[in-house]
């Protein structure tokens, strides 16, 4: 049995789902009324932390869509914010994750569905009358599977400004537009959204991302010369259909 983890008052820790470098997401339940939320305990510690969760709030409270992840409210504890929202299923990265091993890829309403999905919620962010919301880390990680094999959009607390060097993680690289790349500023915009959904498309249709060093140098040249031979790709792939 997994380790309890602390949730916040009014809620019962179901299970852990999820935990990196911004703390631990988590399966709870509201005990009023028997329904299970996903919690995203977040250490509050410094500025910067608490600029990054009042940004997601704030994005999960203005863009209310099908394709983004249902803001329910936010709870303080301790010295932690806790983003309580609608629970998903698996991943997108999960669900390709298990296809790979099987040697299968996944089954092509399911790459329909996603970018459907995806697009229209990126839509509604890229054209908001009070200005253009970049989402800034479209990858599959941050893509999870809703009831009635729906997509929806989850972590909306990247800063357009992040930095797309070292310090990122290795999977949020692999999406990372030439354009942003070589830009000074590092900076995310609605075309670096739309290219990163690109390579989601690539990886759901071939099994594979496009540019896919795992040296960050080696595969920021890889995308900055457009390494990549996608017909070669089509008719290899083809065979496993
Ligand atoms: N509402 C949710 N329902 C189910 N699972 C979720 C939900 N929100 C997040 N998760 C899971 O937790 C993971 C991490 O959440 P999120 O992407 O919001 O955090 P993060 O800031 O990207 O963390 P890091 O990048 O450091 O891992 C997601 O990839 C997903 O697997
Ligand atoms: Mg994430």
């Amino acid at each position: 049995m997994s380790e309890s983890i602390k949730v916040p008052d009014g809620y019962s820790f179901v299970k852990p789902i999820n935990s990196g470098g911004f703390g631990s997401v988590v399966e709870m339940m509201e005990n009023s009324t028997q329904k299970h939320y996903a919690g995203k305990i977040i250490q509050c510690i410094t500025p910067k932390d608490r600029e990054r969760i009042a940004r997601e709030v704030s994005r999960l409270r203005k863009f209310a869509h099908p394709g983004i992840v249902g803001l329910k409210e936010v709870a303080s504890m301790d010295n932690s914010k806790v983003i309580v929202m609608e629970l998903g299923g698996q991943s997108l990265a999960d669900i390709v994750r298990d296809h790979t091993s099987r040697g299968v890829l996944v089954a092509r309403e399911v790459v329909y569905r996603v970018m459907v999905d995806v697009s229209s919620a990126l839509n509604l962010m890229h054209n908001d009358s009070s200005g253009v919301t970049a989402h800034g880390d479209v990858k599959m990680e941050n893509i999870l599977l809703f009831g009635g094999g729906h997509f929806k959009l989850c972590d909306l607390g990247a800063a357009e400004s992040e930095d797309v060097s070292s310090t990122r993680s290795v999977m949020s690289q692999l999406y990372v537009s030439p354009e942003r790349m070589e830009s000074e500023t590092g900076r995310a915009t609605c075309s670096s959204d739309v290219w990163a959904l690109g390579i989601v498309l690539h990886w759901l249709l071939f099994g594979e991302p496009p540019f896919k060093s795992q040296n960050a140098a080696r595969l920021f040249r890889e995308i900055g010369s457009f390494q990549v031979s996608l017909g070669r790709v089509v008719e290899e792939k083809n065979e496993r259909f």
